[in-house]
């Protein structure tokens, strides 16, 4: 099992991101990680794989687990040996490579099974199996966030750390890469789901967990989550409108802000 107590994480010295988050992802399960733009899902993220000090900022309390063992201090390349990968967001690929180089760079730290994983990797996302010879830079967005997901599984991990997949895809690959996530965990693979979109993320999960500045607040089963009107109101932003309707407001409040940041 992969866990976290009683962290505390702070970014150049001052900023505190995490202030005192436990959580738990059991082998084999999908843990769904909910809440709105700053809350620090992301960072929990980052910690679990290394990539702390890539953005300055260091665990100041608390600890790191996998299977009881500390492993907060380790390197994010050692992570990836334990098996722990993290698909950053954003849909990360080498846009002048081709999918397969892509694919076969995912691999670097576990040259083992290449060929089979391969195989496999095509298997789970035939679209990109149909374009291994192109630039990853010409694929569709949705292409290229299966891509980088492939590219995560040619190391076999253990463990899945996917940080908003669904961001910015049009509603039919939002599906699809729900499924397809389903699918890496029926093969036993632990996932840890960052999501805007909470109803996507609860309806595979077995567990949710929602964060706010910093602070886990919720931590109950996903089905739990999904069936409270108060929880859905309040902690998930989905409205339940007169005709049965869902929609996410962290998804709208998160395109505004890209938007934003994006005009400036
Ligand atoms: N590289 C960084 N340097 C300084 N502060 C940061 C950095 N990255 C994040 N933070 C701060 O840490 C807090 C948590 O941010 P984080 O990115 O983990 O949130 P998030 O839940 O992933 O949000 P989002 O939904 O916008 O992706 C925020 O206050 C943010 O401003
Ligand atoms: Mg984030």
């Amino acid at each position: 099992m992969l866990s976290v107590r009683n962290l505390e994480v702070v970014y150049n010295d001052v900023i505190l991101a995490l202030r005192g988050v436990s959580l738990d992802v059991p082998d084999g399960k999908i843990v769904a990680l909910l809440g709105a733009n700053g809350a620090g899902k992301s960072t929990l993220l980052r910690t679990l794989s290394g990539l702390l000090d890539v953005h300055d900022a260091e665990i100041r309390k608390g600890a790191v687990t996998l299977d009881g063992n500390d492993i907060g201090h380790l390197s994010p390349s050692k992570l990836v040996k334990r098996g722990i990968k993290h698909v950053l967001e954003g849909r990360r690929v080498f846009k002048e490579l081709t999918v397969e180089e892509n694919l076969r760079s995912g691999a670097h730290t576990h040259r083992k099974n290449m060929g089979a994983n391969l195989d496999k990797a095509y298997g789970l996302f035939p679209r990109i199996a149909d374009r291994r010879g192109q630039m990853a830079g010409l694929l569709s967005g949705g292409e290229q966030q299966m891509l980088a997901m492939g590219r995560a599984l040619m190391s076999e991990p253990r463990y899945l750390l996917l940080d908003e997949p669904s961001l910015g895809l049009a509603p039919k690959v939002v599906e699809q890469i729900r499924d397809i996530v389903v699918q890496i965990n029926s093969e036993g693979t632990g996932v840890l789901l960052v999501e805007q979109n909470a109803t996507m993320a609860l309806s595979v999960a077995d567990h949710g967990y929602v964060m706010e500045t910093g602070r886990v607040v919720m931590d109950r089963p996903a089905a739990e989550l999904l069936a409270d009107d108060d929880v859905r109101e309040f902690y998930l932003g989905l409205h339940t409108g007169d005709d049965g309707d869902t929609r996410s407001s962290y998804r709208d409040v998160k395109h505004y802000k890209r938007r934003k940041r994006w005009a400036s």
